[in-house]
């Protein structure tokens, strides 16, 4: 069995790219990149059995570029076996780590038996994790939900069965496996398994804001904060707290036409033809919230049949709005 030979990637407080299907791409994490603030991120889930059936996706889903020694690979697995198998392709990457999703709660996953489905049998995901600790020489986490229940004894006992395999560190999504993004987050989960836990655990939640982040690391003290959606909604999101975390009065100004049209380029760079549309459509889903007439441009971008087509969309915007171009942002 390894245990971890390479460092746990972790600096104090941690600021962390969540992984999210369609969004934690390599053109997103080159943006945010290029604002910076951003301590580790994650790729999007690929599927262990994709990926060792050779589909050419997954491998795709796990670029890590730019930056490998900061990315974490996540996998999602109904069999241990596959997951082994894949972690072992991948041992000698370089990269920041890999991560096994127990908290994806898209049905046909459930249902398939991967993601949050492994919530319902901590002996088989300890299983998994011992296994993986075995064939994996980097540092491994796992992403979690609350699980099935509103219980925070069996969530303390999976995560201790996880931790007592070989785990390095955990994030927790503190959400039921059935509500989706339904009502908040549950903090408490995550200040509670921070306490009592043997290793790192970050939090993760409806972190939209300098604030937000403040609260959360003041309240739970987690080893770090992930952010999701609101990467997408705003990339400079870690550049402006780790700015403010340094100077109260910090301030950023974002000028969004420059930031979409460098978005569209990196796309291009860097994602596969095939995908290029729909990932640019899932993006301005969130990048469009930045505008003033939001709902109008976001349907708009989100239909648009080529990349061509948002540049123009975006422009012909603009001309009509000229003081969304730019914003300042403080929180
Ligand atoms: C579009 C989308 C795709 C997601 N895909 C994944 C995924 O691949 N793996 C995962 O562990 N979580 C996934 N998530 C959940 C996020 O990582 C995160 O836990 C959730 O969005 C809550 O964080 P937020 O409030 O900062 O967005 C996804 C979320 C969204 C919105």
């Amino acid at each position: 069995m390894y245990t971890t030979c390479v460092p746990i990637n972790l600096p104090q407080d941690a600021l962390i790219l969540a992984p999210m299907v369609g969004l934690s791409h390599r053109a997103l994490r080159e943006l945010v990149l290029e604002f910076g603030g951003l301590d580790l991120a994650y790729t999007e889930m690929a599927s262990s059995g994709a990926f060792m059936a050779g589909t050419p996706y997954e491998t795709w889903y796990l670029d890590a570029g730019p930056r490998p020694e900061m990315t974490v690979l996540q996998f999602y697995t109904t069999k241990p076996h596959r997951l082994a198998e894949a972690l072992e392709r991948n041992a000698d990457r370089p990269v920041a780590g890999a991560d096994i999703n127990f908290g994806c709660a898209a049905p046909h996953i459930i249902r398939s038996g991967g993601g949050a489905a492994w919530m319902r049998d901590p002996e088989g995901a300890r299983a998994l994790v011992a296994l993986a600790r075995g064939v994996w020489p980097r540092p491994l986490s796992a992403k979690l939900r609350i699980g099935p229940e509103n219980d925070y004894s069996a969530l303390r006992a999976f995560a201790m069965g996880l931790a007592e395999a070989g785990l390095d560190f955990l994030a927790l999504h503190p959400r039921l496996e059935d509500e989706r993004f339904r009502r908040t987050s549950r903090w408490d989960y995550v200040a509670r398994l921070a306490r009592e836990l043997p290793l790192p655990v970050v939090g993760n939640g409806d972190v939209r804001s300098f604030s937000d982040w403040h609260k959360r690391r003041t309240e739970a003290g987690p080893a770090g904060i992930m952010i999701g959606r609101e990467a997408a909604r705003r990339p400079w999101i870690f550049a402006l707290i780790r700015g403010k975390r340094a100077d109260p009065a910090f301030e950023l100004c974002v000028n969004l036409r420059a930031t979409a049209l460098r978005f569209l380029t990196l796309v291009e760079e860097h994602l596969p033809t095939d995908f290029q549309l729909s990932r640019a459509q899932k993006f301005f889903f969130y990048y469009a919230d930045n505008f003033s007439f939001a709902h109008h441009l976001r349907w708009k971008l989100c239909n648009a049949e080529s990349l061509a087509a948002m540049r123009s969309l975006l422009d012909d915007y603009l001309r009509e709005v000229p003081n969304d171009a730019v914003k300042v942002e403080h929180d």
